[in-house]
């Protein structure tokens, strides 16, 4: 075997994808490519992108960092420079004001790139604004006790930021990515509409937003502030198709190292299995790849993969630990209410849809004879829930639940199901 450079895993869950192996989305980057070019001619298009956690919001926000920053889609608004792009990650801003501090850290990020002259005006306009710094790590907002004014004060320093930046960027796109915990805060929907309606009023009408969100996190948005929506442009990101979640494994495979092949098996397992989630498909993917020994993914090695070795984390060991101790794992400790649910998932892809009643899930229960109190019990939980107006009906809560109880769920289950 020749082997040659250093083993390179080309499957990354905790990136966001690399343009060389992003997937899909064509629709959607269509459209936001037109929210671009409709905003750089002077009528803001504000893009909300929805979608479960794993499901690619990072990286299609990325792609449209780009986009935006590419000759051809900016040169479609006649306009013969592009905007200046931010890419603001709130994953760590709990406030408006740290929100604000953030944004403003971006656009002095950009002022940096620009030379001196812009940097020194973009100082100045920071020491007008009330408990702002700037230091080596970009701008903070102070805490204060009393309140802090930065929130008043920005839609006026954003306006004098695209103001000064006319000459070297056509218009300003902000892409708020990781707004989990903000959205938390009701202040923040009204916020972001009385941010929005100031600039339009004082007609900096060249200005984007592009806003990330879960599903949760929109909604706990829209209640704050029921017109919230209405603000932008919804987009879903949702499961891929299966042809291009093949796409996906076949150009992750091209870059990776050693170079390896995938045969029809592995890859339909991975259809099925990993139901259309990126984040599932680079989880597979990672621990398949690492387990393969002969550069040829099998069935066999899809398998390993999923359940792990002793020099393998298995792929739902990872994905349990990430994203379902809290609402699953934990509350769920008996072998029987596994059974029930993995019998669920079983239901919803055997009858392709997701609302279940209770005697499909019988029939796919090896040892359990009535699980209607196992399934009440879970509603109380919050494991699952019930339909609406259809009795003994009910339903996982998303895809990627679906997808890891299909998978077998946890180890213990696994052996419960004889996967
Ligand atoms: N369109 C895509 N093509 C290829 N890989 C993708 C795509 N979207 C997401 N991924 C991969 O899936 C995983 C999760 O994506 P991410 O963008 O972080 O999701 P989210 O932000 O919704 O949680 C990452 O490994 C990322 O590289
Ligand atoms: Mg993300």
């Amino acid at each position: 075997m020749v082997t040659q450079g250093p083993r390179l895993n080309p499957f990354q869950p905790d990136a966001p994808a690399r343009a060389s192996i992003f997937s899909g989305r064509t629709p959607e980057l269509k459209s936001i490519e037109t929210a671009i070019v409709d905003t750089l001619r002077g009528h803001p298009s504000h893009v909300l992108i929805v979608g479960e956690r794993g499901m690619g919001k990072t990286s299609l926000a990325r792609y449209v960092e780009n986009l935006a920053q590419s000759p051809a889609v900016w040169g479609a608004a006649g306009v013969d420079v592009g905007p200046a792009v931010l890419f603001v990650s709130l994953g760590f801003s709990a406030t408006i004001p740290d929100a604000c501090a953030a944004i403003l850290s971006e656009a002095y990020r950009w002022a940096q790139q620009r030379g001196p002259s812009m940097v020194t005006w973009f100082q100045n306009e920071l020491s007008k604004l009330e408990g702002v710094s700037v230091g080596f790590f970009g701008v903070t907002a102070a805490v204060k006790a009393g309140g802090n004014t930065l929130p008043w004060a920005f839609p006026g320093a954003l306006e004098s930021f695209v103001q000064r930046s006319e000459k070297a960027a056509s218009g300003l796109v902000i892409i708020l990515d990781e707004t989990e915990s903000i959205a938390a805060d009701p202040q923040f929907a009204p916020f972001i509409k009385s941010l929005l309606e100031t600039l339009g009023q004082r007609r900096v009408n060249t200005v984007q937003l592009v806003v990330t969100a879960t599903p949760e996190g929109r909604d706990r948005m829209n209640s704050a502030h029921p017109s919230f929506s209405r603000l932008f442009r919804p987009l879903n990101v949702g499961r891929l198709a299966d042809s291009e979640v093949r796409v996906l494994v076949h150009k992750a495979l091209q870059e990776g190292w050693p170079k390896k092949t995938a045969d029809e098996a592995f890859l339909s397992s991975m259809c099925v299995f990993a139901s259309g989630i990126p984040g599932f498909v680079h989880e597979i993917g990672k621990a398949t790849f690492d387990v393969d020994t002969d550069n040829h993914l099998t069935e066999a090695d899809f398998t390993q993969g999923v359940i792990g070795t002793d020099q393998v984390v298995g792929a739902m060991d990872v994905l349990e630990q990430k994203h379902f101790m809290e609402r699953y794992s934990k509350k769920v400790l008996s072998n029987s209410y596994r059974e029930v649910l993995h019998a669920m998932a079983l239901a919803e892809r055997d009858l392709k849809r997701a609302e279940i009643p209770t005697e499909e899930i019988r029939k796919r229960c090896p040892t359990v004879t009535q699980p209607g109190p196992y399934l009440a019990n879970m509603v109380k939980r919050g494991v699952i829930s019930r339909v609406d107006g259809k009795r003994g009906t009910y339903q996982l809560p998303d895809r990627m639940f679906y997808a890891f109880l299909l998978l077998g769920g946890t180890r213990r289950s696994r052996k419960a199901a004889h996967l």
